[in-house]
């Protein structure tokens, strides 16, 4: 059901990417779930859709984007300013959520966040919960962005990880090196075993629950070499080890 949300607070990490913090009613939700923002643009409706960063629990919704030049919605998104209203697609839905993981034996002890750009959102999400921590004993981030300006939210990661043993945080950027930052695409750093040495643990079938999200070649990459080590895609009729979504 389409609610009307109102901007109250913007954050510009860099020319093109940005947060938006939105009042809306948006009633119960699971961390790692999105909703579709719409506006009218031309006289239609055109709609698409955005994770929540924040953790359930408050009366807004915050959502990080890019504007994508020559996109639909993006481009109109990156102009709203507090007071300025965006229509909210409630209730919040999606499967890239902890609780979709398998439980018990097929759990295994470490859980893998693979994100490119603004697909760290639903890891933010997650990582305000307890449940990673309640079930996994290592956490590990890996950041995929072009440059270390594309990495939002970078210092309130790298705060966790100092607080929080549990959590390994490992950013790459490609298009620049930076001193303690991997330089590699996450297929890459996989198959040259460079983030699992970082990370100090390896992903096996029976020790990672491995969730990705964002760049759809990322995804794609990286789900060839995860079946090649024997890792399954997660499936409700069938639970494995890989559980994805797709950003386009
Ligand atoms: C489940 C889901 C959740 C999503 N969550 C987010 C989110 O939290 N933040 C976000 O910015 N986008 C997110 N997206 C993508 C978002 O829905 C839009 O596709 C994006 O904002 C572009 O819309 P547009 O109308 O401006 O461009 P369109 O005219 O729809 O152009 C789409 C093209 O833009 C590129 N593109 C789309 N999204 C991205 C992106 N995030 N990063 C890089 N390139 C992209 C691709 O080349 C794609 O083919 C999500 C998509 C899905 C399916
Ligand atoms: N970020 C910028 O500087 C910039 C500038 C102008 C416009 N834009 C536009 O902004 C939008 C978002 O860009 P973005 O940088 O957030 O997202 P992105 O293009 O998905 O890049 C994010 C990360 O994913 C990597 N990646 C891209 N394709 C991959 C693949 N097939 N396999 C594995 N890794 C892959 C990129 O590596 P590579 O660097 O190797 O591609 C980068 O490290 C795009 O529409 C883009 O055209 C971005």
């Amino acid at each position: 059901m389409w609610h009307v949300g109102k901007v109250i607070e913007r954050t510009d990490w860099n020319s093109r990417l940005f947060s938006l913090k939105i009042a809306v009613d948006i009633g119960p939700f699971i961390a790692g779930q999105f909703v579709k923002l719409g506006m009218e643009i031309q006289g239609k409706r055109v709609a698409r859709a955005y994770s929540v960063v924040n953790a359930p629990g408050s009366n807004y919704i915050e959502i990080l984007a890019v504007t994508v030049p020559d996109g639909s919605l993006s481009p109109a998104l990156h102009l709203l300013l507090p007071g300025d209203v965006v229509e909210v697609n409630v209730p919040a839905t999606g499967f890239l959520t902890l609780p979709e993981l398998p439980s018990g034996t097929l759990q295994g002890r470490h859980l893998w966040m693979l994100a490119t750009g603004t697909a760290v959102g639903p890891f933010l999400s997650m990582l305000d919960t307890a449940e990673p921590w309640q079930r996994f004993e290592q956490v590990t981030l890996v950041y995929g962005a072009r440059l270390v300006d594309d990495l939002a939210y970078l210092d309130k990661l790298q705060t966790l990880a100092r607080k929080n043993t549990q959590f390994c945080l490992l950013p790459s950027v490609t298009r620049e090196t930076q001193s303690g930052m991997l330089h590699c695409r996450i297929p890459d750093g996989i198959a040259s075993g460079e983030i699992e040495r970082q990370a100090g643990i390896t992903i096996t079938a029976t020790d990672s629950q491995v969730m990705l999200c964002g760049n759809p070649g990322m995804i794609r990459s990286t789900i060839e070499l995860l079946t090649a080590r024997g890792l399954h895609k997660n499936l409700r009729r069938a639970p494995g080890q890989i559980t994805t979504e797709k950003y386009w």
